[in-house]
């Protein structure tokens, strides 16, 4: 048995009721296994040593259920929360299965779809007070278009914001303490999805009444299906306060949206991911206090012995990506190769303290006698670096 951490709740690892839940309906094919119980999928992944469930309202409550079936549903739930210790980090809101979605929700044209989503969010914000929630998922997978002549965009953003501002604002006045994280996708289900990346979503955000309130939940095969690399994506989004939450899972390359198991698309981006998750704070500690979340679907060729299967690769990837990160930080020849390639040069200023452009164009040395031959000609290494990272993740080294 390889050397293998263990998951705890101390990892803060967390799985949605519909991944290990997904019975495998395709467009092209009928499930492939059967439903699972919510009570069931929390004890399981507690036995796993997952600390936290999310969903969405839709997942845990069927639709059409009346208020004694919802609450019966609810207390349920509850109960295996209470025997196993998991907790609901986050809640999310089904706005995409239903047909009255099939325009959108908080920007649909029918104006009557766009006030009944803002209700069926308002009822499960209510829900997702009461059971801890600390962050409040929006992800508009039928937010877009497949025709340019179909859709006002600026108007759609209007609404958006529009609905934003509304679900803050009710957060605010319930007193509720829970923060909004949207979640960026390029397309599928729609043809051409609004918000499609990390950064339309984040100029998006600081337009908003309430934007403290508001942040990203970043998806790892999301940023990957626009050809993006999400390491970049997710430090920007630290870089602005606004990781929120994060979906983990694996993805190959531009095509539809995969959701493989974490790590089992590409490798290196995310062992660097982990890195910058788990030691990428200034001190390096970790740069994400919040849940790891594995939004991930097992593959439809496998069966229930399989969905737990995937579900603990999710788990043991990320800790082995971890474990390598630190080993990879700690090899002093990694440090040479990080000192030669001139990483750390980059956390210094380029204008000394108290320097302004005045000094600069009195400092000879920086232009008129600067040799930009011999700079031109230094080598960053890079490539010896990565190598070293390649090694390390290989348990070469
Ligand atoms: C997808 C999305 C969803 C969301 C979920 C939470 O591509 O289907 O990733 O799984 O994460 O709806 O809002
Ligand atoms: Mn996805
Ligand atoms: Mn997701």
């Amino acid at each position: 048995m390889p050397n293998v951490p263990s998951p705890t709740k101390a990892d803060q690892f967390s799985f949605g009721l519909w991944t290990v839940g997904w019975q495998a309906r395709d467009p092209f094919g009928d499930a492939t296994r059967p439903a699972l119980d919510p009570v069931e999928v929390v004890h399981r992944l507690a036995e796993r040593g997952a600390y936290g469930v999310t969903f969405h309202d839709d997942d845990l409550i069927p639709p059409g259920s009346d208020d004694t079936a919802r609450a019966e549903h609810i207390g349920r739930f509850r109960k295996a929360l209470d025997e196993t210790g998991v907790v609901v980090p986050m809640m999310t809101t089904n706005l995409f299965t239903h047909p009255v979605f099939k325009d959108g929700a908080f920007t649909s044209n029918d104006r009557d779809v766009r006030r009944y989503a803002l209700r069926k969010v308002m009822r499960n914000l209510d829900l997702a007070a009461e059971l801890g929630a600390k962050t409040y998922v929006l992800w508009g997978g039928r937010e877009g278009a497949e025709y340019e002549g179909s859709k006002n965009v600026r108007a759609a953003l209007d609404r958006y914001r529009e609905g934003l501002d509304t679900l803050a604002q009710y957060v605010i006045d319930r007193g509720y303490g829970i923060r909004f994280a949207i979640e960026p996708k390029p397309n599928e289900p729609r043809g051409d999805i609004l918000l499609p990346t990390i950064g339309h979503a984040l100029a998006f955000i600081f337009t908003l009444d309430h934007h403290e309130m508001v942040g990203l939940n970043p998806e790892v095969g999301h940023e990957q299906m626009a050809g993006l690399n999400v390491v970049h994506g997710i430090a920007q989004a630290l870089w602005h306060g606004k990781l929120f939450h994060i979906d983990l899972n694996g993805q190959r390359s531009i095509k539809y949206d995969q959701d493989l198991v974490f790590g089992h698309g590409d490798l290196i981006n995310a062992f660097f991911l982990v890195d910058l998750l788990e030691f990428g704070g200034p001190d390096e500690e970790r740069a994400y206090e919040g849940p790891r979340h594995f939004d991930y679907k097992p593959s439809r060729t496998e069966d229930i012995a399989g969905v737990w299967a995937s579900a603990e690769a999710n788990m043991r990837t990320y800790l082995l990506l971890k474990q390598r990160a630190a080993s990879f930080r700690a090899d002093p020849e990694v440090q040479r190769a990080l000192t030669a390639s001139r990483v750390g040069e980059l956390s210094v200023p380029t204008l000394a303290d108290g320097e302004s452009y005045v000094e600069l164009l009195a400092d000879r040395s920086a232009f008129e006698d600067f040799n930009i031959e011999a700079a031109a000609a230094r080598g960053y290494g890079f490539v010896a670096l990565n190598q070293l990272a390649l090694e390390h993740l290989l348990g070469a080294r």
